[in-house]
């Protein structure tokens, strides 16, 4: 492939991978109301259950402008002939392995959806001169004390096999701009939830636990801090990307406002009206003191404002909790 690629794309189609996930399917819900035309793949990859994956899609699956075709990014020659038919004008690349925890005991799935599955989506993206929007995490950042962490202070030392395929998952992109000339834009992702959250978050996973009144285990006795970021918001910043010039643009996601699992813990107990029971323990190998996004790149490139509080981004992840089965 030539260093100038043509933009061969139709400029109205975006493909999403991973588009039936809790980030994912905000991102086309949102993209759909601007108008656009998506497609959206998913391998449904059985780190939660389907069901909860095809509720995530049933919005989306409304519109006449979405299509959905269930495909694995591992499967090179599929992923290249559906890229080849559709043409789209811009990759938007949410599918992955998420979670740190599991990433200790398999990191081999890690590194094969992670990275060998991504370069599958970047190959096809180059050959249809394809602009590339990744998602990557705050976890490359690593034990870094230097807080707000920002984007040019990254120093690849990530504590995980997760944080590890998300640093590898950067370097492949920036490779991929550097023979191709296409643009790449990549978002590091603070600790997202809201509506349709991962059931393996803390968020979901503590609101089970206080409604079943069992005890809740908070790691580094509640003292981590995590950059609880609205989904909302999330998405609201992946448009921006999408409809962004920029060639090759890196921009922390995050609320720029920490909070410590403990807090997380009280905030959660106010909007659900129960008390919780702790269980404090120790830290736990893979996991980060804390997380705190500087996001002054994000502000200035994408006019990106987080603009939802954690109480009011509870009350929505409540209402959706609330009415899903089990
Ligand atoms: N949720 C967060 O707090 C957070 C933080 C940082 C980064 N991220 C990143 O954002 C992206 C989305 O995360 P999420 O929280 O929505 O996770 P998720 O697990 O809900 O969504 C990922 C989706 O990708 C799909 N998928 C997995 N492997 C696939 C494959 N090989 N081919 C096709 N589809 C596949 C899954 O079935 C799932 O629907 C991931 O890349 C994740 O690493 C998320």
């Amino acid at each position: 492939m030539s260093a100038q690629a043509p933009r061969l794309g139709n400029a109205e189609t975006i493909l999403v991978t991973g588009a039936a996930g809790f980030v994912g399917s905000h991102v086309v819900d949102l993209l759909l109301s601007e108008g656009r035309t998506v497609v959206a793949l998913d391998s449904f990859e059985p780190f939660y259950p389907r069901p909860v994956k095809e509720r995530n899609l049933a919005r989306a699956r409304e519109s006449a402008n979405f299509r959905f075709v269930e495909l694995d990014t591992r499967d090179r020659y599929g992923i290249r002939a559906l890229v080849d038919e559709v043409r789209p004008a811009t990759i938007v690349d949410f599918a992955a392995r998420a979670g740190v925890r599991d990433s200790l005991i398999d990191p081999w799935l890690y590194i094969d959806i992670n990275v060998r599955g991504l370069q599958n989506v970047l190959a096809a993206a180059a050959e249809v001169g394809a602009a590339f929007v990744f998602a990557s995490s705050s976890s490359i950042y690593g034990a870094s004390t230097r807080l707000p962490f920002r984007e040019d202070e990254a120093e690849g030392r990530p504590l995980s096999p997760y944080g590890a395929t998300k640093v590898a998952g950067e370097a492949l992109v920036h490779a991929h701009r550097a023979m191709t000339g296409l643009p790449i834009r990549i978002a590091r992702l603070f600790t997202v939830y809201g509506p349709r959250q991962r059931p393996d978050l803390a968020v979901y996973k503590f609101a089970r636990l206080m409604l079943d009144g069992a005890s809740i285990p908070l790691y580094s006795e509640g003292r981590a801090t995590r950059d609880y970021t609205f989904v909302g918001d999330i998405a609201a910043a992946f448009s921006a990307l999408i409809a962004s010039d920029a060639d090759d643009l890196t921009v922390n996601l995050g609320s720029h406002r920490p909070y410590s699992n403990l807090e997380l813990v009280r905030a959660l107990e106010r909007v659900l009206g129960r008390s919780a029971t702790l269980d404090l323990l120790p830290a736990q190998p893979g996991d980060a003191p804390a997380t705190f996004a500087d996001i002054t790149q994000a502000r200035s490139a994408i006019g990106w404002e987080p603009l939802t509080t954690l109480d009011d981004g509870l009350a929505a992840f409540r209402a959706w909790f609330l009415e899903e089965p089990g």
